[in-house]
């Protein structure tokens, strides 16, 4: 079998204070995304991990009276843990306290500075701690005597001292040619467009060391200097490949990234600083940038700082992990941001879940299990209403390839919802019960049919709720070699005889 490769990564996160909503929304999303893959027989290599240098750690580590090491191996570990808790299929963890990282920066470093692309100067200008990142004076905004980024709203201070900086400004021509060539490499469009219109006004020269304190990785053969922490985390992409070995294997079969999802607020960082540094250091850039949106709580951002958190793990505990995984991707509009709350979350485990999905699969296994004997025989002939099902049902998953590959989840959950509640209505109108006496031979065809649905079904929601479809494909005796989209492609048909396993209750109603 032919194995096509598929790199994703999340972003690699803070640690400088406990994982929310947000990074568990950064991360479920891309496990989605490589779920399906693997599901569509992609060989797929899945790297997540945590962004550990700069001042912005130094600062949380003095805060907690501990060294930055010490301090980042604590609060690693504990998105390490939660990588488990939201049941994510990562391949990697990369922190970037780690020797194979340092191998990487210096190599990228060293290319920059024999490139010609790194000069030194002074930096002078202001400085978000919180976003680690430059703004310029008409980015910046005061109130009540404190300056602020207009774009992330966080705090900034004043910079003067001794840098390195990057030629980003040569790279202005040569970026708007990448993204004219490569139209889909920012997704979607409307960011796409956020990003060419910021690179036509202008770029500047980017400070890429810092000489005011100490936690980083030092500019090769200077101690004085802490590479720039963006220019240091984005190579993580690069480390776990085990680059600069483009010999490797990992390297060789992964690079150039298919998709690094992230959050809008670090578009710039990925879709400028970080093609440009790539291309400087002649290293293909990735092939897509998907720039996710906020989740709101009510209508603000919902971070640290605000107080406004929905704690994922207390939600989890609650209601369930893939409870929340469905949520958070049924919900947050295709690259927008989305308002989410408890009222909802619930309104939707009873609606899509419980009622629709769960009700078809315990309604169907309760019936075979109590007037079949716990099987269906191989159907026998096709009526006019499966006919109609089956056909519905094709047009339903023919662009779920292309909503994936566009990053669509709206549309593709939309659908294979909605094949869901036709299966249930199927059963609704066919009224298997009735043929119990007399006909149980089109009894039997009607529940082949609906347990066909429901594999396709489970596997095309495998992605969002791995661990409920896999119950119900388990229950069904599906062979794992079969749990995959070739069904879509008219493959792996399943219309053997079915025994089928007790199924307890997938999800249980909220209120
Ligand atoms: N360390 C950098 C990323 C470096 S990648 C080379 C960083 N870390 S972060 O921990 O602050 O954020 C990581 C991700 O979480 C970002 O994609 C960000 O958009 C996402 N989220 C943080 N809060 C969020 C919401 N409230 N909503 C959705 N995602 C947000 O940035």
């Amino acid at each position: 079998m032919i194995h096509k490769n598929f790199y994703i990564t999340t972003p690699i996160y803070y640690p400088s204070g406990k994982p929310h909503m947000g990074h568990a929304y950064s991360s479920i999303l891309a496990d989605v995304f490589a779920r399906f893959k693997r599901n569509d027989n992609y060989k797929v290599h899945f790297l997540t991990g945590t962004d550990e240098h700069g001042l912005k750690i130094q600062r949380a580590a003095e805060k907690n009276n501990l060294d930055p090491l010490t301090y980042c191996n604590k609060i690693s570990k504990i998105f390490k843990d939660l990588t488990k808790k939201l049941n994510l299929s990562n391949d990697d963890f990369i922190r970037t306290t780690e020797k194979r990282h340092y191998k990487s920066v210096n190599d990228i470093w060293n290319r920059l500075v024999k490139s010609g692309d790194i000069y030194l100067s002074k930096y002078k200008g202001w400085y978000s701690v919180s976003d680690e990142a430059y703004y310029n004076s008409d980015e910046i905004i005061e109130k009540n005597k404190k300056k602020f980024s207009t774009f992330s709203g966080s705090t900034v201070e004043w910079v003067e001292e001794d840098s390195f900086f990057f030629k980003l400004s040569t790279w202005e021509k040569k970026l708007l040619e990448f993204y004219d060539k490569n139209e889909k490499f920012i997704l979607p469009i409307s960011r796409r467009n956020e990003v060419i219109n910021f690179v036509k006004s202008g770029l500047k020269d980017l400070s890429v060391s810092r000489t005011s304190f100490t936690w980083g990785i030092k500019v090769p053969n200077n101690n004085k200097h802490v590479i720039y922490v963006w220019l240091d985390a984005l190579i993580n992409y690069l480390s776990a490949l085990n680059f600069p070995n483009t010999n490797d294997k990992l390297y060789k079969n992964f690079w150039p990234a298919s998709l690094h999802v992230i959050g809008k607020d670090i578009l710039r960082f990925h879709a400028i600083y970080w093609p440009a540094f790539l291309l400087a250091a002649d290293v293909e850039p990735p092939t897509r940038i998907f720039s996710h949106g906020w989740i709101l709580s009510g209508e603000k951002k919902m971070s640290k700082s605000r107080g406004n958190i929905l704690n994922p793990l207390e939600i989890i505990k609650t209601y369930g992990i893939d409870e929340l995984r469905y949520y958070l991707m049924k919900e947050v509009p295709h690259g927008s941001d989305g308002s989410i709350s408890l009222k909802n979350l619930e309104n939707c485990i009873n609606s899509d879940l419980a009622n629709n999905y769960g009700n078809l699969c315990q309604r169907v296994f309760s019936f075979i299990k109590n007037n079949c004997g716990n099987k269906v025989s191989k159907r026998k002939n096709i009526s006019d209403s499966d006919k109609k099902l089956m056909e519905q049902t094709k047009k339903l998953t023919k662009d779920l390839r292309n909503e994936m590959d566009k990053q669509n989840l709206n549309n593709y959950i939309k659908s294979v919802i909605n094949i869901s509640f036709l299966t249930n209505k199927y059963i609704n109108d066919e009224e298997p019960w009735k043929l119990k006496k007399n006909n149980t031979e089109k009894m039997n065809n009607i529940l082949h049919i609906a347990l066909e649905q429901i594999v396709k079904i489970s596997i095309l929601l495998n992605p969002i709720i791995p661990e409920k479809s896999s119950k119900v494909l388990d229950a069904l005796n599906i062979n794992t070699k079969l749990r995959n989209l070739a069904f879509l492609d008219g493959k792996n048909v399943i219309d053997d005889e079915i025994k089928i396993k007790k199924l307890d209750i997938l999800f249980k109603k909220t209120t």
